[in-house]
């Protein structure tokens, strides 16, 4: 199904909302690597970053949302404070009954445009080899795969 969504940039976030962002952003790697751990001790600290990420003029936290108010889409970004002309993605989920409707894409320019805005001239994210529709969309937007992670199981 289709549907309208609205965009909300956050200079503060309740901690309800940042626990409930935290939980999504723990869990997406799941999705290519079943493995992967989550406990409400990490969610509790991640929902703690998200905090303290919101109030920082250099971090950009946007959310989605439905008509009834139901996140249905994040997105984290960061100016690099050593680096500033790079910003750095940290965070992209979209809920799944609400893809391939462009809420992904419109996260991703909007964050996009707040980075151009900041002065950033380079967006970095770092995507696992296994989330090829991740890949793919980055292409789209005109990412270029620069280098690439490897890593051995011991
Ligand atoms: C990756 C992810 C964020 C994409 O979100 P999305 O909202 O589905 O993305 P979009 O709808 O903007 O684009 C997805 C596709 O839908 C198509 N699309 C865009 N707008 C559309 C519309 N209005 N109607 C139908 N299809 C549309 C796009 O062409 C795109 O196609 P592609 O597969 O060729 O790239 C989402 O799949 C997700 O949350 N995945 C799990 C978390 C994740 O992997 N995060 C990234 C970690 S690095």
């Amino acid at each position: 199904m289709s549907g309208s969504f609205v965009l909300q940039a956050h200079a503060e976030l309740e901690r309800v909302l940042a626990v409930e962002l935290a939980a999504i952003h723990e869990v997406v790697p799941r999705g290519w690597s079943p493995e992967s751990q989550v406990s409400e001790k990490s969610v509790q600290r991640t929902a703690d970053t998200f905090m303290a990420a919101a109030l920082e003029p250099y971090s950009l936290i946007l959310t989605a949302r439905d008509p009834s108010g139901d996140i249905i889409g994040f997105h984290w970004l960061r100016i690099d404070k050593d680096a500033p002309e790079w910003a750095h993605i940290h965070s992209l989920w979209v809920a799944e009954a609400r893809r391939n409707q462009g809420i992904g894409t419109a996260l991703k320019r909007e964050g996009e445009d707040w980075a151009r805005r900041q002065g950033a001239k380079r967006l970095f994210t770092s995507v696992n080899v296994a989330n090829t529709r991740m890949i793919a969309m980055n292409e789209r937007l005109g990412f270029v795969a620069e280098s690439v992670d490897m890593v051995k199981k011991l």
